[in-house]
């Protein structure tokens, strides 16, 4: 297999360490490239870091001595030292979007972690196991910006990780007309630790700003279909979201209410579950899980503790399947946020932009 050179723009964030954790033993992308704020530009990335390392395993040595690029101003630098970069930063929308297709347009591939650009039509906002057929609207983007490699691609917020993928085979089975989800979801989804956010120890703060309209929107463009080099939206289902800041490290969980066109049997959804391939295990990817859904017979699993990590933290844990007074049934999910629901997802991704010879 061929191996690809990789920068990650926003590299001293949250998601950003993660990106350069997974890049550390990556079976095709070596990382060549990290940029962030002039804050941080022209220091070692060591230095650029200082206490700020979140990861639980040490920072990789190969990282430690590279010089910190400026992510805005060595755009033409760095596109010169990449095939394509992820993209972490933390800037306004308008910012974002304008940095993104900055790359873009110096034949730079962007595959973003950021939500700036999910909504642009022609920008494929990707699950390789739900719809990797969006790709097909690349060349469409290609065009508009006058380009021949560069193009954006995003993956999806990081709440929804849980839930979609299982709903997701179902829905193509017996048709999902409604969907209630709670979230509860991590301080590292906010880029936090306790240490920098000790309001959280022995807390719930039940409001976190635009996810309940990310967690009942983006599934519905997940589920859209491509017509004329843009994305449409899919109609339905409805759906409508909570999502809760709780006092966890890392893992969102989600309790999920659903209702079908065609009711299915307990056995039929354990079944389909236990089955469901997607793209990226048909295409035996680096990071694709095995079994992307695990379910627990268990009546106390998943937890967070002991499941977020399941199949590297890409795999997703479903548990408690049972009928409900009010919809068809109720079971809960988990996913890793910050890898399934960011940086693992995008590096996924980018293995199936390779895979498919977008990239
Ligand atoms: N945390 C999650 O689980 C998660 C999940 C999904 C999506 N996201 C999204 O991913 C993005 C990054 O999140 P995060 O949690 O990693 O944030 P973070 O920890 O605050 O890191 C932000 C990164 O952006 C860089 N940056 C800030 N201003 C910049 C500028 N003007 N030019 C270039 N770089 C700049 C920072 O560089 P300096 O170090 O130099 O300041 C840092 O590398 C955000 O858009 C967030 O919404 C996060």
């Amino acid at each position: 297999m061929k191996q690809y050179k990789v920068g990650v723009i926003g590299g001293t964030g949250m998601v950003g360490q993660r990106f350069v954790t997974l890049m550390e033993k990556h079976p095709w992308f070596k990382l060549t490239a990290i940029a962030a704020s002039a804050r941080s530009a022209g220091k070692t990335y060591e230095e650029a870091i200082g206490p700020r390392w979140a990861m639980d395993t040490p920072m990789p040595e190969a990282a430690k001595g590279m010089v910190v690029l400026n992510a805005e101003a060595d755009i033409e630098k760095i596109a010169g030292l990449v095939d394509f970069v992820f993209s972490a930063v933390d800037m306004k929308k308008e910012e974002i979007q304008a940095l993104e297709e900055a790359y873009a347009k110096h034949e730079c591939p962007v595959v973003s972690n950021n939500s700036a650009h999910r909504w642009t039509p022609d920008v494929p906002m990707v699950v390789p196991e739900i719809n990797p057929e969006h790709l097909a609207v690349i060349p469409a983007q290609r065009k508009r910006l006058g380009t021949k490699r560069g193009f954006v691609a995003v993956k999806s917020n990081c709440s929804l990780q849980s839930y979609v993928p299982a709903l997701h085979p179902l829905k193509d089975c017996f048709g999902l007309r409604e969907a209630l989800v709670c979230t509860y979801q991590a301080i590292s989804g906010a880029g936090k630790t306790f240490q920098t956010w000790p309001e959280m120890v022995d807390n719930v703060i039940p409001y976190i700003g635009g996810e309940e309209e990310k967690s009942e929107r983006e599934p519905l463009k997940l589920w859209g279909r491509v017509e004329n080099g843009v994305i449409v939206n899919a109609d339905t289902p409805a759906i409508t979201a909570q999502c809760l800041r709780v006092p966890v490290s890392n893992g969102h969980m989600a309790a999920v209410f659903a209702r079908f066109t065609n009711k299915p049997t307990l056995e039929e959804i354990r079944s389909i579950w236990a089955g469901y391939q997607g793209r990226a295990q048909e295409l035996d990817l680096p990071s694709a899980p095995k079994q992307f859904l695990h379910y627990f017979e268990e009546d106390n699993r998943p937890q967070t503790r002991l499941d977020r990590e399941r199949e590297g933290g890409m795999a997703v844990s479903i548990g408690r399947l049972r009928p409900d007074t009010q919809y068809d049934y109720k079971f809960v999910c988990l996913s890793h946020n910050t890898l399934r629901g960011a940086a693992g997802g995008a590096v996924l991704l980018a293995e199936l932009l390779c895979a498919e010879e977008y990239i």
